[in-house]
C-alpha cells in the first residue's frame, strides 16, 4: 500500500470530472486500499479519487468512531433524494476550513462494491451528507462552491495568506 498526495484547493485538478469505472478489477482494489490508507493517515472520513488526482469514479469512507469500517463505492449515483439538512462540513482538500452546507437529508444511491456487486441503499444523516460531498468531488465540485460570495472571498484571502506564509 502507499499513501497518496491529496490535492489542495485551488488546484485546478480538483475541477476535473471523473470517468466511470469499466469494471472492478485488481487496479481498482489497489486504488481503494491506497485511498483508504491516505484517508486514515489524514484523519478524514471520506475521500474521492479526484482528490488524489485519479479521474475514476471511486470514493472511500469510514464514518465509524473506531475507524474500522472502511467502505468503497465505485460509480456511485444518487437515484432519489428528499428533504434538506444543514451540516458543518470540512474537506481534506480545503484544510483548516469548515462551514455549514445544505444538502438533501435522505438519499437513495446505487454503486458497485469491491466485489463488483451492484448495491442500492438508502442513507440519511452523516452518511447521506458524506456520499453527496464525495460524489460532488467526482464531478469537480467542492463544498465551498455552496458558500455565499462573501464567504468565498474571505476563504480565498485566507488561503492566499497561508500560501504566502509557507513560501517564506
Ligand atoms: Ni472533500
Amino acid at each position: 500500500m502507499s499513501k497518496l498526495t491529496v490535492l489542495h484547493f485551488p488546484d485546478p485538478r480538483l475541477r476535473k470530472k471523473a470517468r466511470p469505472v469499466a469494471g472492478v478489477d485488481a487496479g481498482i482494489r489497489q486504488l481503494s486500499k491506497d485511498m483508504l490508507e491516505t484517508m486514515y493517515a489524514e484523519n478524514g472520513i471520506g475521500l474521492a479519487a479526484t482528490q488524489v488526482n485519479v479521474q475514476q469514479r471511486v470514493i472511500v469512507m469510514d464514518l465509524s468512531a473506531e475507524r474500522d469500517a472502511p467502505m468503497t463505492l465505485v460509480n456511485p449515483e444518487i437515484l432519489e433524494q428528499s428533504g434538506t439538512e444543514e451540516m458543518e462540513e470540512g474537506c481534506l482538500s480545503v484544510p483548516g476550513f469548515s462551514d455549514l452546507v445544505q444538502r438533501a437529508e435522505k438519499i437513495t444511491c446505487r454503486y458497485l462494491n469491491l466485489d463488483g456487486e451492484l448495491i442500492e441503499e438508502e442513507a440519511d444523516g452523516l452518511r447521506a451528507v458524506c456520499i453527496q460531498h464525495e460524489i460532488d468531488h467526482l464531478d469537480g465540485k467542492l463544498f465551498i462552491d455552496y458558500l455565499s460570495p462573501i464567504k468565498k472571498r474571505r476563504l480565498r484571502k485566507k488561503i492566499e495568506k497561508q500560501n504566502k506564509i509557507r513560501a517564506l
